[in-house]
């Protein structure tokens, strides 16, 4: 599984317990998924290609390397993966945002599709899909299925919480595309929720429930 990269670092294990607790309120909720996207984004992004131009500083004129935002394209799987979408323009912000649109049954956890629009160009973007919750895997296999169906190449995958189960599927399914996580939990339990996880990313952000 040499694909999948465990983030270890003391900042987004500090927010995703924070991000866990109970108590935490709908307002401080959205911050911490939005930060911890931006922690993890900045690891995934490490090997951006970059480009050089000319610039002058006060001193001199040189030639200095900057990325090219116009070949990303950021994808959030609705809804809960909204909540990532302002921390990795916060990077990125020439980014283009894709959405796909998809809900798991609540008896089958069976992902449904209800939505997908790309932007344009994808075979050629760097498409950043992102989703706080990887659980059965069946959301993030079915997303990446239909981006590759429209074309894209070069995928990589951003997940806050990931359970073991969802990390196997995920990996084979998919062998060539890199998935980021910032913790793996211990297991599904019976509703294909992670345990101890955080409970439903979507209804916590959106304060639905
Ligand atoms: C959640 C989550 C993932 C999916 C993960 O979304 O945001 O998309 O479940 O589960 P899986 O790995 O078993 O497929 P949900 O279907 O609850 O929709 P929502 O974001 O609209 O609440
Ligand atoms: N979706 C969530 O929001 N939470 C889980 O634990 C599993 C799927």
């Amino acid at each position: 599984m040499d694909k999948i990269h465990i983030i270890d670092h003391p900042l987004i294990k500090h927010k995703i317990t924070k991000l866990r607790m109970e108590s935490t309120g709908t307002s401080e909720f959205r911050k911490l998924v939005e930060e911890i996207a931006m922690l993890m984004g900045y690891e995934a992004l490490k090997d951006l290609k970059t480009k050089d131009i000319e610039i002058k500083t006060p001193i001199e004129d040189t030639i200095q390397p900057v990325i090219d935002g116009k070949k990303i394209a950021v994808v959030p799987i609705l809804r809960a993966g909204l909540g990532m979408v302002n921390g990795i323009l916060s990077l990125v912000p020439n980014a283009k945002i894709g959405h796909i649109g998809m809900y798991r049954d609540e008896e089958t956890h069976v992902p449904h599709p209800y939505y997908c629009k790309l932007p344009p160009f994808i075979s050629e973007r760097l498409v950043l899909v992102v989703d706080p919750m990887l659980a059965t895997g069946g959301s993030l296999v079915d997303a990446v299925d239909e981006i590759k169906k429209q074309g894209g190449k070069n995928i990589k995958c951003i997940c806050i919480i990931a359970a073991p189960e969802g990390l196997s599927f995920f990996n084979k399914k998919h062998p060539d595309v890199d998935l980021y996580v910032g913790a793996v939990d211990r297991c599904l339990n019976n509703n294909a929720y992670i345990c101890p996880g955080l409970g439903d990313a979507g209804d916590r952000i959106f304060g639905t429930k």
